[in-house]
């Protein structure tokens, strides 16, 4: 029977697969409690994205009120703690983390308080508040990453040993083991998924597809790291949300879920292909835009290749992608048009002053 839930706790709801997650919640999954988003507000979270869900669900819906925003670091054990009673928490849906490897590289331990303490925080408060009830779940939404550098052949599977190389999939790991060691030493119900490459609306605009997307209309240069052949496999992020809710509802209580897009592409073709979307949109040509790649120094430790086997979440729990690489791309370079407001807001901070600061000479 699948798992109900009353209050459910997502971390890091501001970000790019939170907000997505929780208009997925409100919008199709049929889920029927309330969400508390817990989110620090870092760089990389802007409660802008959920401007229409606290209007429909938030303090505007009322006594029918089905929203909540709390801005709290899940460092601070008091504040998690005074939001599992408040709200009387029974589920956790963990996004909040420090989320790009770029940054790992230069700045790594904010990486480790976030992912890794912050993790143990929630952890250790979930197990306190939650004293042995098995009607609850701590569900970990993980990365890939985790799993190392695959060659040209083979594929991620729940069972590929973990081969962290960067700060960021260090920190990941890190909580992974955690999230898996609380459910094995204190009976803590949890499930985890570990996901590959996503893209969509709202993602913040260092990670590849919306910089790109966002350097092409602004006419500036198109940086490829190394040659250009590293390949990732990419997500459209409501189809992850999907498969996340899917292990929440059915998956089994200290089980690993794979989750991918089964849709691998070198960088470079996939930075073709999204030259033709921007192109189609804009009415410009391609060459235009081609003409603004450049080849730069490569990222250190850069994973050669990821590609994600994710038959047991499609066997055991009948999920699958719904969204096809073409019109998934579509979607996100309209969708990145049409929203300059919003990206003009969340590169004015700290993100600026951080590209300068690191990648002035490139
Ligand atoms: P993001 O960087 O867009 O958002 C992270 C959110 O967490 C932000 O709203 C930020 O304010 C919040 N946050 C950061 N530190 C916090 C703290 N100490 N306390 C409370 N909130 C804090 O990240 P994302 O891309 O949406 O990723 C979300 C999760 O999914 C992460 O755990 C990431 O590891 C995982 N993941 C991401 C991808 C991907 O392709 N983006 C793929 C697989 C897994
Ligand atoms: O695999 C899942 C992971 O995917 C998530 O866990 C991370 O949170 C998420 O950021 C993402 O990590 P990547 O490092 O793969 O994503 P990013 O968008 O930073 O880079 C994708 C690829 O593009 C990678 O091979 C590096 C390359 N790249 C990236 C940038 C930002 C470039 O060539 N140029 C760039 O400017």
């Amino acid at each position: 029977m699948s798992r109900t839930f009353k209050n459910l706790l997502v971390t890091g709801g501001a970000g790019f697969i939170g907000s997505n997650m929780i208009r997925y919640l409100f919008e199709r999954s049929g889920f029927e409690g309330r969400v508390i988003n817990l989110d620090a507000l870092t760089y990389a979270g802007n409660l802008e994205s959920l401007a229409e869900i606290e209007d429909r669900f938030g303090a505007g819906a009322g006594s029918g009120r089905r929203y909540f925003f709390e801005k709290a670091d899940i460092c601070d054990r008091a504040a998690v703690e005074r939001v599992f009673a408040e709200y009387a928490i029974d589920a956790v849906c963990h996004l909040a983390a420090e989320s790009h490897v770029d940054r790992s590289i230069h700045g790594p331990e904010a990486f480790i308080r976030t992912n890794v303490m912050g993790t143990f925080t929630l952890l250790d408060v979930a197990r306190n508040a939650w004293r042995g009830r098995d009607d609850v779940l701590f569900h970990h939404v993980s990365t890939d990453e985790v799993f190392g550098s695959l060659g040209d052949t083979g594929y991620f599977t729940e069972t590929t040993p973990y081969d962290p190389r960067s700060p960021y999939s260090a920190s990941k790991a890190s909580s992974d083991h955690l999230v898996m060691a609380y459910h094995h030493t204190y009976g803590l119900p949890v499930t985890l998924s570990n996901c590959s490459n996503n893209y969509g609306p709202y993602q913040f605009p260092e990670k590849l597809i919306p910089l790109m997307v966002l350097n092409m209309l602004e006419g500036k240069s198109l940086p490829v790291y190394g040659d250009g052949k590293n390949i990732r496999d990419w997500v459209y992020v409501e189809d992850h949300n999907a498969a996340v809710w899917s292990v929440m509802r059915n998956g089994r209580s200290g089980q690993t879920y794979n989750i991918g897009g089964e849709n691998e592409w070198e960088n470079i073709k996939l930075l073709s292909v999204l030259i033709e979307k921007v192109a189609e949109a804009t009415g410009k040509p391609a060459s235009d835009y081609e003409k603004l790649i450049h080849y730069v120094a490569d990222r250190p430790g850069h994973d050669r290749r990821y590609a994600i086997d994710c038959s047991k979440i499609k066997t055991e729990l009948g999920w699958k992608q719904d969204h096809d690489f073409a019109s998934g791309l579509e979607k996100t370079v309209a969708w990145n048009l049409e929203h300059k407001d919003w990206i003009d807001h969340i590169r004015s901070g700290d993100y600026k002053q951080w590209v300068e600061k690191n990648y002035a000479k490139r």
